[in-house]
């Protein structure tokens, strides 16, 4: 059964045609996220915009975009397969990683970043791979709390200059 939601938007997948929008999600995702301002969040476009279609051609980066009725994207989140160290029993050599998840203000807290983090998840499950991995944004976490992520013993040292 199609839910309520899936009447109301439309998921499909990112193209190279989209790559002005997977820059915009990403800025304002940092700029909602606090981390950087526009200007600064900005700034990375034009390195990311490479970097993407480069994955793009590899086959390593996927984008869930949502669009409301005029065809207009308001949510998303991309897939990247990111490589992975070896190790024993590992099937796969990467790990997809989910990242620039952004919904428009106005279009929050209908469950469109959910549908993105579930297209994701089933998108990992039918070619095989055993987890999704992300770093979460305290808005996020709740999100994928809720959908079973989990936190890990990842850690990290800053490197004081
Ligand atoms: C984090 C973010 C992506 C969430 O987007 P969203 O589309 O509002 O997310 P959802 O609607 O799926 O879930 C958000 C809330 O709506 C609620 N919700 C989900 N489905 C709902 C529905 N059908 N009706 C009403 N509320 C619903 C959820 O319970 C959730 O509440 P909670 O977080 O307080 O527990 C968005 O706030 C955002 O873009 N923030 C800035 C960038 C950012 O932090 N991105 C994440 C990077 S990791």
């Amino acid at each position: 059964m199609r839910s309520k939601l899936k009447e109301k938007f439309k998921v499909r997948r990112a193209t190279l045609k989209d790559l002005d929008i997977l820059a915009y999600q990403r800025r304002e995702m940092f700029s909602d996220m606090g981390i950087f301002s526009r200007k600064e969040a900005s700034s990375g476009d034009k390195e990311y915009v490479s970097w993407v279609r480069e994955k793009f051609k590899q086959g390593k980066y996927f984008g869930f975009l949502i669009e409301n009725g005029e065809g207009k994207v308001v949510s998303g989140g991309c897939l990247w397969l990111e490589e992975v160290q070896s190790r024993p029993l590992a099937k796969k050599k990467e790990v997809p990683y989910l990242l620039s998840v952004h919904t428009e203000k106005e279009y929050r807290g209908q469950g469109l970043a959910t549908l993105v983090v579930k297209e994701s998840i089933k998108w990992a499950k039918k070619h095989g791979y055993p987890r999704v991995e992300l770093h979460a944004s305290e808005q996020g976490e709740s999100v994928y709390k809720r959908l079973g992520f989990k936190h890990t013993k990842e850690m990290r040292y800053e490197i004081k200059k």
